[in-house]
């Protein structure tokens, strides 16, 4: 499906979806947020997919934000349906059945900070910067971030983050754990893609199940998730997948997994 706003090309089984309005540095409206839905719809029903890369156009940003130009007359219903349409954004790509990377290649801030902490694994450029800086235009995060920050950096920090609305570059980002490591900006993408290509060899039904541990265990206290864990494992043994895996192990050899 053509997309107004985004671009999505698959690359060797990985979608890179790059946000593309690089003249509002990538800022997401109610359209880009609706293609945003269309474009994980449709790549959820690729059975060839291994994972998804997501990015934003142009040398300057990730994504700095929702449109403030397009909030700036809604009302309080208004703001609120604007909220849930991205809330509804996040929640498909953290549910996603595919692994998601973010590759933030400069501003995140704002709902693009929390497009890039919905998804599995954030990876920032050396130019990367991050923030919450709603409370700058008289608002409060409205896309998960007041959720998923202090889940991700801890209270504190976020309370920090959220309350100051500083700007703190990748470094300081990937110290206090919101990305998972900062590359050099022309090895973005291809690291990104490289972590996708090493999660395709592996099991796919064990990439699925262990997202799906993570993502929904997380929500819970530890024994209920721990009983999860325990259900989605013994699924585990209902694939051929696990029997392949495990004959390959003690047979010395490399598995072929057939993602059933
Ligand atoms: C709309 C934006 C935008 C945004 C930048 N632009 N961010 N338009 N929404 N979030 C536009 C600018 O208006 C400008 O358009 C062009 O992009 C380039 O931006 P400049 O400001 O000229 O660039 P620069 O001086 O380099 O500054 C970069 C920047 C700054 C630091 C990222 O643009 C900035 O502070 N942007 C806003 C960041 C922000 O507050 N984000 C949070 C939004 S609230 P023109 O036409 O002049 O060239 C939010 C809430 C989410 O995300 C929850 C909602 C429910």
């Amino acid at each position: 499906m053509p997309f107004n706003n985004l671009i999505c090309a698959i690359n060797d089984k990985a979608a890179v979806v790059t946000v593309n309005r690089p003249k509002a540095l990538n800022a997401l409206n109610k359209e880009t947020l609706e293609e945003l839905l269309a474009c994980f719809a449709e790549l959820a029903v690729n059975d060839d997919l291994t994972g998804v890369v997501l990015t934003g156009a142009g040398e300057k940003a990730f994504v700095a934000g929702a449109d403030i130009a397009a909030m700036q007359h809604l009302d309080a219903l208004a703001g609120r349906e604007f909220g849930r349409l991205g809330q509804q954004v996040m929640r498909t790509i953290e549910t996603f059945a595919k692994p998601v990377i973010a590759a933030v290649n400069g501003f995140a801030l704002g709902g693009g900070c929390e497009l890039a902490m919905a998804c599995d694994i954030r990876i920032a450029s050396e130019t990367a910067k991050f923030g919450q800086p709603e409370v700058n235009l008289g608002v409060i995060p409205g896309f998960g971030g007041t959720q998923r920050l202090p889940r991700l950096v801890g209270t504190g920090m976020a309370l920090e983050l959220l309350l100051t609305g500083d700007m703190i570059d990748a470094h300081e980002a990937c110290r206090i754990g919101l990305v998972n490591r900062v590359v050099a900006n022309d090895h973005l993408l291809p690291h990104c893609l490289e972590l996708i290509g090493k999660m395709a060899r592996k099991g796919p039904i064990a990439i699925r199940l262990c997202k799906d541990a993570v993502r929904g265990g997380i929500e819970l206290d530890c024994e209920s998730g721990c009983r999860r864990e325990a259900d989605l494992f013994g699924l585990c043994f209902a694939s051929n997948d696990q029997t392949e895996g495990m004959a390959a192990f003690l047979a010395k050899r490399q598995p072929t997994f057939t993602n059933n």
